[in-house]
């Protein structure tokens, strides 16, 4: 992990929080003290952590195509304990398969 911080905001929560450089997004989340994103079996496998990025760059994981599709992943759905921000990041937290 890195002293870089990335700044990731939710459109659903309205909620912001850092990101450090080298931490999945459900790490970050977590740390940030607010249930913004579910935390599952945090392995890439139940899907709990299924969020949608709207804007910004990431690098992923391996991830349960049970889970998330290849259309899903196209349209940007990714699994948060699987993803690792690159940059400032905009998501949507809730989604059909975690309300
Ligand atoms: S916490 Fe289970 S897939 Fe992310």
């Amino acid at each position: 992990m890195s002293d870089i911080e990335h700044l990731v905001t939710d459109h659903f929560s309205g909620h912001a929080f850092p990101c450090r450089g080298g931490e999945t997004l459900l790490n970050a989340a977590a740390r940030s003290g607010r249930q913004i994103i579910r935390v599952g079996c945090r392995a890439g496998g139940c899907g709990l952590c299924k969020v949608q990025v709207l804007g910004g760059r990431y690098d992923t994981g391996k991830m349960s195509r049970a889970q998330v599709s290849e259309a899903e992943e196209v349209r940007g759905f990714v699994l948060a304990c699987r993803t690792i921000p690159a940059g400032a990041l905009e998501i949507f937290s809730q989604n059909e398969t975690n309300a």
